[in-house]
């Protein structure tokens, strides 16, 4: 008898990457008893990027239709800036992916910021929030662009005191908090992260084939899969069904000024230097810009960066490693990222007391 041979760890893997469709048959030397061992694999690796059912309200702040459409109200109205001419929604426009398109954000007076307009989308499931995770909830990032200065650059006074002004408003805050007197600068923040919280990415193609409908996504998708969760090592920090672990990584772009989650550690942590929150990749832009700082403008630039595998720094994370793939393997991977895309749901616009 010969030497026995290590099980290589990702075996039902490396089956599956050289089936293509996941037709194990099709791989020379593939053991027939493992067809069903490495489709138990799969399956159960789909099923960490299930979606769940509902949407989870935080028992502090319940959801309530009428919290909802106040919530919306405000995120369009342009009220809530000094100006009068900025709302939410300038920056985080539902017909760009609650986002801008932009690499970068233009605030107030038009002078442009230096992180990139993040889309407001699936955060109901969100621990931490901005890009270097300073907000623990959204209703305490509410308050952040409206008092920037270089953003909405008002107080949280003056907002109440302009609503309080407005008479439609006065029901509308009744019907969502109960009792006169609901104008508060809690309530308004209350509304607004109620009203993020019910936009949640629709069923993507990848939802019906991790369901079971093999016939949702292509055959190059799913080796894109395959790749995404094997050898490319996303997974790694794009997991969960919003395909982000809401964690915060140096994944060594080109540094600036900017420390990210690095600003809230001494000096002599380097492990969060340069680390930014692991952004969702459903609905992912195709166009772009990418990162933080909008810094890669096409996601074969951003397919580059990974390959290569990063700057390498002291706090470059672990989980970036350099790896080879040729231009097929790149178009199965983007073909895998586009499965992800769900129909944009039709928004209607509120109508602004
Ligand atoms: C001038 C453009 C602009 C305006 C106006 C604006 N935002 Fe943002 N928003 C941004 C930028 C830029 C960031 C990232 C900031 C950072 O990470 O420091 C952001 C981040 C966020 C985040 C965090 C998302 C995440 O994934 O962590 C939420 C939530 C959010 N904004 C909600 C709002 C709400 C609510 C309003 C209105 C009260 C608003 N924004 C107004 C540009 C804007
Ligand atoms: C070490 C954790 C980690 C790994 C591994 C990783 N990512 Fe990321 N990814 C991040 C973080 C963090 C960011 C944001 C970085 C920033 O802006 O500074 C990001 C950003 C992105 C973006 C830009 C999204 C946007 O909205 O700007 C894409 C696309 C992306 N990753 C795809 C991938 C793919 C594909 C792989 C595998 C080849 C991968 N990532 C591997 C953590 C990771």
């Amino acid at each position: 008898m010969g030497p026995i041979l290590p099980v290589p760890v990702l075996v039902a893997w490396a089956i599956v990457v050289c089936g293509g469709a996941y037709a194990v048959t099709t791989c020379s030397g593939a053991a027939t008893a493992t067809v069903s061992a490495s489709q138990q694999d799969l399956d159960a690796l789909k099923q960490r990027f299930r979606r769940p059912e509902g949407v989870p309200h935080p028992k502090a702040n319940p959801m309530t239709p009428e919290k909802v459409a106040l919530g919306k109200a405000l995120f369009f109205d342009p009220r809530l800036s000094r100006s009068g001419s900025v709302s939410c929604a300038t920056c985080h426009n539902p017909s760009l992916g609650w986002s801008d398109g932009l690499p970068q954000a233009v605030g107030f007076g038009m002078a442009p910021l230096p992180r990139r307009t993040p889309p407001v989308r699936n955060l109901a499931w969100g621990a931490a929030f901005q890009w270097d995770g300073r907000a623990d909830s959204l209703e305490a990032q509410a308050r952040m662009p409206i008092t920037a200065p270089d953003e909405m650059n008002m107080s949280m006074d003056l907002v109440v005191e302009r609503l309080q002004a407005v008479q439609d408003y006065a029901p509308l805050f009744r019907d969502a908090f109960g009792g006169e007197g609901a104008i508060t600068a809690r309530n308004v923040t209350m509304a607004l992260a109620t009203f993020q919280r019910t936009l949640v990415s629709g069923e993507a193609p990848f939802d019906r084939w991790a369901s079971g409908d093999e016939s949702a996504i292509g055959a190059d998708a799913k080796r894109g899969f395959a790749l995404f969760t094997g050898k490319a090592g996303c997974a790694a920090c794009h997991s969960t069904w919003r395909f982000t672990d809401d964690s915060f990584h140096d994944i060594g772009l080109k540094a600036g000024d900017d420390l990210g989650r690095g600003k809230f550690a001494p000096p002599s942590v380097t492990a969060m230097r340069y680390a930014f929150k692991t952004p969702s990749l459903r609905d992912l832009r195709m166009q772009g810009p990418y990162m933080h700082d909008g810094q890669l403008g096409s996601l074969n630039a951003v397919l580059d960066h990974y390959v290569k595998g990063g700057e390498t720094r002291a706090s470059l994370s672990f989980e970036m490693k350099p790896f080879e793939m040729d231009e097929r393997e790149r178009r199965d991977l983007v073909a895998f990222l586009k499965t992800l895309k769900s129909e944009p749901a039709a928004i209607t616009l509120p109508q602004l007391p």
